[in-house]
């Protein structure tokens, strides 16, 4: 049982509700080109709806450090959402203060309205007390449904919920139990397949799921470094020479373990990281002096995926190779193809961190038919290494929501 308690829980009939979403979305010339994380929030939206409450939503765009950045304004995501809703999301240009105050007096119960970047202000990312507040003094009520932005400890984040009843939306609630169900109790084998370009940004993750895992299968430029660990020479890849006896650790205790570890036995490699380089496919014993790691080659495609049919879970965090170049996807594309094929056909949990997986399998339009896509890229990342995440410790619980105070 959760400490913290639901939106389904929270007084939000006919009150003003502020849910902090995470809209930290791709923009290109004023439009959204990536809306997954607008559509993730969606249900708690449509719930809030047909409360009838006044919704009230707040986000983070990118880094402006305090400061107001013309082009990490909000206003285009707003749009972006009164299409996908079918009805006018209202715009503020402020997320506190006067501005913000009028917009929210003008909502009618079931209106949405998306306040300007909360990153505008430096009380926000400093958890300043004064700015919570202020944004607190907009509503009754307060629902988290940003998971993307929970392991921030800013003010919207923790620190409204010092001041209202705050519970989980749907989407935080999905995650939690999505990506939970991988660390506490998987259908087994649980595989885990990882990729990246660097060891050094998994090292947490593997050192808490290493003792649960049956599979483990490490592609990626990350790959390089426990090639390197074997004895292989990998030319020109991205080597973390500190962390080599990291990966021979790996590599003993997996053996001690029983654990099924493949790492690839064919890459692709090239002379540079662009488009149009020279590339080829050759055996990992013969990489060239010149060859970066940019893939994984065919034969390591088809050990991998028969050790994914093996499994009954599959966590997959990082991509085999640099997709974002077309000739270098071929090894994302096949993962992502098979996990879509097993979860269809043999029932497999298919669960993929967020950040550059789960941009990848977006891209590949496969995101749909996976068991469930994080939306948070850094989020994910902590709360696998085992991590609470600020922004889920600081809800209420049912006893603090009766009590009508955080203790
Ligand atoms: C993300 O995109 O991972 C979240 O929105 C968090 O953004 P941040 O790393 O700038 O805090």
């Amino acid at each position: 049982m959760p400490r913290w308690v639901s939106v389904q829980d929270l007084p939000v009939a006919g009150r003003r509700v502020l849910v902090r979403v995470d809209f930290n979305v791709p923009l290109q010339d004023s439009r959204v080109t990536d809306d997954t994380r607008l559509r993730a929030v969606l249900p708690t939206i449509r719930y809030l709806q047909e409360q009838r409450a006044r919704i009230i939503l707040c986000s983070h765009l990118g880094r402006p450090g305090g400061k107001v950045v013309e082009r990490e304004r909000l206003r285009p995501v707003a749009q972006h959402l009164s299409h996908l809703l079918g009805q006018t999301v209202h715009y503020a240009e402020d997320c506190i203060g006067p501005k913000a105050h009028e917009a929210v007096s003008a909502l009618a119960p079931g209106e949405v309205l998306l306040l300007e970047n909360l990153r505008f202000h430096p009380g926000e990312e400093k958890n300043d007390p004064a700015f919570a507040q202020a944004l607190a003094s907009l509503a009754e009520v307060f629902v988290n449904d940003a998971f993307g932005a929970s392991h921030r400890a800013h003010a919207s984040i923790v620190g409204v919920p010092r001041y209202l009843p705050s519970g989980a939306g749907f989407l935080l609630q999905k995650e939690l139990r999505a990506l939970g169900m991988v660390l506490t109790a998987p259908q087994r084998p649980l595989g885990l397949l990882m990729g990246g370009a660097k060891v050094g940004d998994k090292i947490q993750v593997l050192m808490n799921l290493l003792p649960k895992v049956d599979v483990l299968l490490i592609g990626g430029g990350m790959a390089a470094t426990f090639l390197k660990a074997q004895g292989i020479e990998v030319g020109k890849s991205l080597l973390e020479q500190d962390l080599i006896p990291f990966a021979r650790q790996v590599l003993q205790q997996t053996s001690q373990r029983g654990v099924s570890l493949s790492l690839p036995v064919d890459v692709v490699v090239a002379t540079a990281l662009e488009p149009g380089a020279p590339h080829w496919v050759v055996p990992v014993s013969a990489i060239p002096s010149e060859g970066r790691i940019v893939d994984i080659g065919r034969e390591t495609i088809q050990a991998f995926v028969s050790h994914l049919t093996r499994c009954k879970t599959v966590l997959w965090n990082g991509p085999m190779g640099v997709f974002e170049i077309p000739a270098f996807a071929q090894g994302t594309r096949a993962m992502a193809e098979a996990l879509a094929h097993l979860t269809a056909t043999q029932g497999l949990v298919s669960v993929v961190g967020g950040g550059s997986t789960a941009e990848a399998v977006v891209q590949l339009g496969l995101a749909d038919k996976l068991s469930h896509v994080s939306t948070g890229g850094g989020a994910s990342l902590e709360f696998l290494e085992g991590k609470d995440l600020p922004g889920v410790s600081a809800l209420w619980s049912k006893e603090e929501l009766a009590r009508g105070r955080r203790d």
